[in-house]
């Protein structure tokens, strides 16, 4: 907005100004608060798949070199009635919720607002992994790459930027987890757990206040369209 300042209006926008600041600092409180919080806290930024798995499990699974996020990119060739109706999803939305804020580049924020923050090769930055942006599939499934290679092999063909399927991972991890996913649906404890680990006391506003609430949510998630089934 530009203010001139040897206009008669400028006597008027002052006070005008001040009257809009007012309005917008009482919804914005609340708000504020929890991201001042958030900055203020001393804990290590989070690694929701690390601390969903545990320390041991997740060094296993990474050091393996199997596990790395493909992005929902890959994950749209076979799952499009996901990938569509999730379009509507508030996951897809957290990194643009960032971007609102001005805290898209802080590391306190990035953890629980993208794909794989903290994890080699899950999202970085902007510039860099422009397409792990939001929390997407992966971003509670854990790292895709296992599952499509297993799955692109099941249907004979193969997928561009996803290499053939090592030895390894044909043996390894087949009776640990089925469908390749280190928090698929073979792995609900697991799934859960990555949940709680963004929805925290302080950024768990609604659903996951009560078991009943939580688990309501957590079930919608079986179909294609979340938003659909959440009452609040
Ligand atoms: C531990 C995970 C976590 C961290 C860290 C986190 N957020 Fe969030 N954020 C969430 C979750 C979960 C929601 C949605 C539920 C809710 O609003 O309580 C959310 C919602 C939001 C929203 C939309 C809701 C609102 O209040 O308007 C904004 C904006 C936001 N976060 C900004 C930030 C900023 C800025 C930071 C860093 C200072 C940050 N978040 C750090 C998990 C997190
Ligand atoms: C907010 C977390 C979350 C996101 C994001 C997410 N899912 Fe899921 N997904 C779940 C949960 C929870 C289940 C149910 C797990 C269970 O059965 O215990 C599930 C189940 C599934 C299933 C099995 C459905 C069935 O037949 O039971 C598929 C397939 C699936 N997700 C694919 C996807 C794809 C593809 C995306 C991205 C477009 C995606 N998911 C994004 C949480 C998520
Ligand atoms: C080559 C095809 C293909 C690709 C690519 C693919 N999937 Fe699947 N996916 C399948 C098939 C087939 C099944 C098993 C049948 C079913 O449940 O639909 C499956 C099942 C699943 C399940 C339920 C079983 C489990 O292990 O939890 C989830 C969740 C899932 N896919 C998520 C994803 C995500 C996330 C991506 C992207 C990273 C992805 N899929 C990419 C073909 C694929
Ligand atoms: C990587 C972090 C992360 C994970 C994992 C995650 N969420 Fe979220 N979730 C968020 C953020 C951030 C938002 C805020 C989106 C917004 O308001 O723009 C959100 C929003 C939501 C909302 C809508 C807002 C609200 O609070 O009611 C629901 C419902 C929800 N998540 C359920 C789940 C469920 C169920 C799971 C596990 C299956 C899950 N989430 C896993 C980060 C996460």
């Amino acid at each position: 907005m530009k203010v001139q300042h040897n206009n008669p209006a400028s006597l008027l926008a002052a006070p005008l100004l001040c009257f809009f600041c007012l309005l917008m600092a009482q919804p914005l409180s609340g708000k504020e608060n929890r991201i001042q919080e958030e900055l203020r806290d001393p804990s290590p930024t989070l690694n929701p798949l690390r601390k969903a798995l545990g320390d041991r499990a997740y060094e296993r699974a990474m050091n393996s070199g199997d596990y790395y996020y493909v992005s929902n990119k890959k994950c749209r060739l076979c799952h499009r009635e996901f990938f569509v109706g999730r379009m509507k999803d508030p996951h897809v939305y957290t990194y643009e919720r960032l971007l609102a804020t001005g805290y898209e580049k802080n590391s306190r924020c990035l953890g629980c607002h993208t794909t794989g923050y903290n994890v080699e090769t899950g999202f970085t930055d902007f510039s860099t992994t422009p397409e792990l942006v939001g929390v997407q599939c992966e971003g509670c499934h854990g790292p895709g790459s296992v599952h499509v290679k297993r799955q692109a092999k099941e249907k004979g063909f193969g997928i561009p930027g996803i290499s053939m399927m090592k030895r390894s991972e044909k043996r390894g991890n087949k009776k640990e987890i089925k469908g390749g996913f280190l928090a698929g649906t073979d792995n609900p404890r697991i799934l859960k757990r990555m949940c709680l680990t963004c929805h925290t006391k302080r950024w768990g506003r609604s659903f996951a206040r009560t078991v009943h609430g939580f688990q309501a949510a957590y079930d919608s998630y079986k179909t294609p369209l979340p938003g659909d089934v959440i009452d609040e």
